[in-house]
Parts: C-alpha cells; sequence; structure tokens
C-alpha cells in the first residue's frame, strides 16, 4: 500500500499501533539490496514495517544532485512489496515542506554535524536531522532502523533522539557490499563502467587501515595521509580520510580500542563514502 498524505498515513498507522509495534525505514528511494536489508531487519523487529521514500531537498547543498537525483518510485513499490513491506509513504515536497525553505524549523544536532561530511556539505545534517525529526513524528514508530553505511548520519539521529527525548529505538544494521567490496549506494549509478572498476579501492584502503590499527599502530596521522595519497594514485580526489572514535568521532588518543576508519571521495560526478568500524 502506498500512501501520499500524512492524514491517511496516521490513520493507518494508528490502527496498527493499537494492536502491536511499527519499524521505519527512512530512504531516499532508487532501492538496492542495502535498503531492502533494512527492511528485512525491521520486519523482524516489530509487527509492521513503514518505508518511505523521500528525496529531501533541505539536505542537498547547492550545486548537488537534488534535481538528477535518481526517481524510480514504481519499481521501489515493487521491490518493498515483495519484501513484505506494509506501507509506503511518499510524500511530495509541498506535503513535508508546504512554507518556504527559510520558514522552516529545523532541527541542530551541534558539533558532529559540522565534521568529516558535514565540513565538506554544510547544512547537510541539518537537513537530514529535521527530515528525520518530522518523519518520526508524522508514522511514529516504535522503531527505525539506519544503516551504518552513513556512520555519521547514524549518529546524528542517536545523538538527536537521544537529546530530544524521542520515543524511537534507533537501530544500526549493516553495510551491504557489492562482491568487489564497494558498499551499495544510489549513487554508483552515476559511474561510468571505467569508475566503476575503480571505485572499490575505497573500501581496500579502509581494511587496510583497519588492519594497522588492529596490528597496534597509533600513527593516526601518517595512516591517514598514507591512505589518502593512495586513493589519489588510484584515481580518485580524496575528500577525507579519517581515523575517530567510535563512539562519538572524536579524534583517538593512543591506545583507544573501538574505533570506526571513515573516507569520503569524488569519482566522476559521484562522491563516495564509505567506513569500516571495529575493536582492537
Ligand atoms: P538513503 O541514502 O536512501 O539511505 C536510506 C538508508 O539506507 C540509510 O539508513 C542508509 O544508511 C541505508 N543504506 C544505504 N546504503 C546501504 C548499504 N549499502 N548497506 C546498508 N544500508 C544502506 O540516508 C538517507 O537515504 C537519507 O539521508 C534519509 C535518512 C532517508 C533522510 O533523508
Amino acid at each position: 500500500m502506498t500512501i501520499n498524505d500524512v492524514g491517511g498515513l496516521r490513520t493507518q498507522v494508528d490502527t496498527w499501533r493499537r494492536g502491536g509495534n511499527v519499524a521505519f525505514v527512512p530512504t531516499m528511494g532508487n532501492l538496492h539490496s542495502g535498503h531492502l536489508a533494512l527492511v528485512k531487519a525491521a520486519r523482524d523487529l516489530a509487527d509492521r514495517v513503514v518505508v518511505s521514500i523521500f528525496v529531501n531537498p533541505l539536505q542537498f547543498g547547492a550545486g548537488e544532485d537534488f534535481d538528477n537525483y535518481p526517481r524510480t518510485l514504481e519499481r521501489d513499490a515493487g521491490m518493498l512489496e515483495a519484501e513484505g513491506t506494509d506501507l509506503l509513504f511518499a510524500p511530495p515536497v509541498a506535503a513535508m515542506y508546504p512554507k518556504p525553505q527559510d520558514q522552516q524549523t529545523r532541527v541542530e544536532v551541534p558539533g558532529i554535524s559540522t565534521l568529516l561530511c558535514g565540513a565538506s556539505r554544510p547544512g547537510h545534517f541539518v537537513g537530514v536531522a529535521t527530515v528525520v525529526c518530522k518523519l518520526f513524528n508524522m508514522v511514529q514508530p516504535d522503531v527505525a532502523v539506519f544503516g551504518k553505511k552513513d556512520f555519521q548520519q547514524l549518529m546524528v539521529i542517536r545523538r538527536m533522539v537521544e537529546d530530544l527525548a524521542m520515543p524511537v529505538r534507533v537501530v544500526g544494521a549493516e553495510t551491504l557490499r557489492e562482491s568487489d567490496g564497494l558498499a551499495m549506494s544510489s549513487r554508483n549509478g552515476y559511474l561510468t563502467a571505467e569508475e566503476r572498476a575503480l571505485a572499490p579501492v575505497l573500501y581496500r584502503v579502509l581494511s587496510g587501515l583497519k588492519k594497522h590499527l588492529v596490528a597496534g599502530s597509533d600513527d593516526f596521522a601518517g595512516l591517514q595521509s598514507k591512505a589518502a595519497r593512495e586513493l589519489d594514485e588510484n584515481g580518485l580526489r580524496t575528500d577525507y580520510v579519517a581515523i575517530r572514535r567510535a563512539s562519538d568521532l572524536a579524534e583517538p588518543g593512543p591506545g583507544e580500542r573501538e574505533l570506526v576508519v571513515l573516507a569520503a571521495a569524488y569519482l566522476g560526478r559521484a562522491r563516495l563514502i564509505d567506513n569500516i568500524d571495529f575493536s582492537r
């Protein structure tokens, strides 16, 4: 069942919430197996599963790919139905943002929103937190599933839920990859055949970083710059490579055990991101 208006969504979900619990998976559509893995996880967590598809203008910067972001609603709806989704919420922009953008109330999670991807994409995580807050208020789920593929996003959402005492349990799901290691992403479709052949270097370089860190290296600065060089030498244009504390994305001290390695790099029309979190 696909619903486009907030009233219809509330009526349906209210009925379900009386008899059981509801899981929610927000997406921007153009679905791939990574998204469907979140839907599967959601099905295991609740009686009913709601998925949203909304390409959120508020999280795209000027000159980013909002206009060209792939919109494949009919195909997506079929995939979600086959995966046992109970309700697809696909609102038009006017239903989410009836007022001009500069009059829209926003949710800002300070600190972590301005690091890493937030530094290269100013305002991005305010756009993400705002739309997810609004979607949570519309769907009122018991539990929501997000991918670790967007590690920083997951952290921003967790912080928002905690800081604003939202009654939603946030669950993180593992990253699904192609057989050569490339993390699945709607933006992989922007790559030409040659670029697609280069792309797996991102995961290879992160895996190499993890290996050195697990072996005991604390030379974070040296490892980061070597990894960035490797990406650049292999046809990507590095935005950042970072070794961070997994709990809060702060710079780690020597001997820190819970780490995450993250990277973002441009390749043709795409900006690719990936990360690996681990203990050592
Ligand atoms: P989107 O990029 O469509 O991703 C929707 C969800 O799918 C996110 O939680 C993302 O982390 C997860 N995901 C993407 N690729 C994945 C992969 N390879 N393996 C596992 N999970 C993956 O992220 C967004 O949309 C938006 O920012 C949104 C949260 C919907 C707010 O607009």
